[in-house]
């Protein structure tokens, strides 16, 4: 099969897609933030776009140009995003969380630039949880019938292989989809090539071998694509 399938199969649908990494201020400067280049969530918004889709792309705090066709929102912290993809998801098919939100973001911050001290101490940050934005969507589903997507890179760890804690955090979100990055070996960030598992909630995983981000995002779309109810 070739990465470009299936043109047209999401003809007249609503897709919104989220890239990037958030960042969350500290002072008008500083910030906290990840090293997400956003280029899986750019690909996914350019292979819905083929497809035929209207594309909604959340974009985060990336360096890429904005794909001609597509509505791009920008935006910078995770409070941000999720207003930006709450609000595009009350009427979209489906959704795919491509982004990486900050996890947490500081507790406060200041209006003006924080100064270091003479006696060379240092300021502590203090750490809030941000909002689930995937469970958000996932739980209270706005449209029952749209497909969900998240992603997750995962390591493996005492608990659990890889896929073991990729299943656990599939249902702990509620997603129909879960594609997943095995990241032991090294980190993905930044490169252009991916591989990975697309696992769904009814127990199904389809490999995708080692390729572009372009020929993942068509496979994401297959798996949608046979999940949207026909009209
Ligand atoms: N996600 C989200 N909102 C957050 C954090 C994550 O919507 N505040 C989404 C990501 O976009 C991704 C999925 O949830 O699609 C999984 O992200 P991940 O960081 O793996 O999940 P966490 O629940 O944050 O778990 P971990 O402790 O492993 O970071
Ligand atoms: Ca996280």
């Amino acid at each position: 099969r070739s990465g470009e399938s299936d043109l047209g199969d999401l003809s007249g649908r609503r897709v919104v897609v989220s890239a990037g990494g958030t960042r969350e201020r500290l002072d008008p400067v500083r910030f906290l933030g990840n090293r997400s280049s956003g280029r899986q969530g750019y690909a996914l918004a350019r292979a819905a776009l083929a497809r035929g889709a209207e594309v909604t792309l959340v974009a985060a705090n990336v360096s890429l140009a904005d794909p001609a066709g597509v509505k791009v929102v920008h935006v910078e912290s995770t409070a941000e995003l999720r207003d930006a993809v709450l609000s595009a998801a009350a009427t979209a098919d489906a959704v795919v969380m491509a982004a990486a939100p900050a996890d947490f973001r500081p507790e406060s911050t200041s209006d003006t630039k924080i100064k270091k001290a003479d006696d060379g101490s240092a300021p502590s940050i203090t750490l809030q949880q941000n909002p689930d934005i995937l469970k958000e969507i996932a739980h209270d589903r706005a449209r029952p019938d749209a497909v969900i997507v998240g992603f997750a890179a995962e390591t493996g760890d005492a608990t659990g292989s890889v896929l073991d804690l990729a299943r656990a955090k599939l249902a702990r979100k509620g997603c129909d989809l879960l594609v997943v990055n095995d990241v032991s070996g090294g980190a993905v960030f930044g490169s252009t090539d991916n591989e990975a598992v697309i696992l769904g909630a009814d127990g199904s995983a389809v490999d995708v071998p080692h390729g572009t981000k372009s020929a993942l995002a068509h496979r994401i779309w297959d798996a949608v694509a046979a999940r949207i109810p026909q009209r």
